[in-house]
């Protein structure tokens, strides 16, 4: 049997180092690059992602499971509709068995607790692939994108229009790790969580007026008003987001450079207009695009290391 060294995993941002992200930043570029030479690179060869979904995926998926092809690996689609985990299985007993299987394991899932359990009796990797918590891929791919269109991104101040959900979070989290200042104009009631909140209180605030929010911000990011579990919400949400629209209006107030970004999917007309998003100063497609990368650069990060196999 190979060696056993402890995993690393990704939870959450915090998970690695500032120097690690930033690592990983230049690398998933990198790796774009040489993909898009035609360069083949086969670090994952006979190696294989398990992928677990409790909730629906496009991006997730797809760019898990092409950039395992491209490696030279193989990626495996898990759904509780049709494993023992959706009849019940523990997750304990889940997380031994799989990961005495395959060489990492990526979890979408509703409780960040039942993510941090499997992860506690995984052997191997294990990779937040969306809780309602955090989505810290989601940031990767963003940081990228940033870093690509612009450069470093410390110092720069971003505004999150919004819910306090998983992405802002992980914006928050983000804002700790690449040092940049992050104001939050949310709705009151649907703040992000204090816990999240307080150790980032030095760059992080929130600010009801979204126009002055907006006031001189360098990128400007919005997400779905109702996430996924929160259906029912919808029509409620849609009422009390109203004024949290990312438009034109919202736009100009902005550096006159300022990037728009959002995780997708949208809903043109609702937290965004048509306009924004497919204005030439949106990024979004390269994000989308950036998660495939910039998740090849995690995997080689976390499965490459010394001591595993
Ligand atoms: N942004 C994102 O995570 O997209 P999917 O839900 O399609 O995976
Ligand atoms: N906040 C959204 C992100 C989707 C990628 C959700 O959790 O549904």
């Amino acid at each position: 049997m190979a060696e056993h060294t402890e995993p690393r995993h990704f939870l959450t941002l915090l998970d690695l180092s500032r120097k690690e992200l930033y690592q990983l930043i230049r690398r998933a570029t990198q790796l774009k690059e040489s993909w898009n030479n035609g360069e083949i690179y086969e670090p994952l060869k006979n190696r294989t992602l398990g992928m677990i979904f409790e909730k629906s995926s496009t991006r997730t998926r797809v760019s898990f499971e092409a950039g395992m092809a491209q490696f030279g690996g193989h990626a495996i689609f898990l759904s509780p509709r049709d494993t023992q985990l959706g009849r019940g299985e523990p997750i304990d007993d889940s997380a031994r068995v799989l990961s005495r299987m395959v060489d990492c394991v990526m979890i979408r899932t509703f409780e960040q607790d039942d993510l941090e359990r499997f992860a506690r009796f995984s052997r191997v990797p294990v990779i937040n692939g969306l809780t309602d918590m955090y989505h810290p891929l989601q940031l990767l791919a963003d940081m990228q994108t940033w870093f690509e269109h612009r450069g470093d991104i410390a110092g720069r101040t971003v505004l999150w229009v919004g819910d306090g959900n998983n992405m802002c979070h992980s914006y928050i989290n983000a804002a700790r790790q690449f040092d940049f200042r992050l104001r939050i104009a949310c709705p009151v009631g649907y703040e992000p969580s204090a816990e999240v909140l307080a150790p980032a209180a030095d760059r992080c605030e929130i600010v009801r007026d979204v126009m002055q929010a907006a006031s001189g911000a360098d990128l400007i990011v919005t997400d779905v008003w109702a996430s996924m579990g929160q259906e029912g919400e919808q029509d409620q949400r849609a009422q009390l987001f109203a004024g949290y629209q990312v438009n034109d209006r919202l736009m100009a107030q902005a550096s006159p450079d300022a990037l728009f970004m959002h995780c997708l999917p949208a809903h043109r007309g609702e937290e965004v207009t048509a306009s924004v998003i497919d204005h030439a100063n949106s990024v979004v497609w390269d994000e989308a695009e950036n998660r495939m990368h910039s998740q090849k650069a995690l995997l080689e990060f976390l499965l490459t290391r010394p001591g595993r196999r």
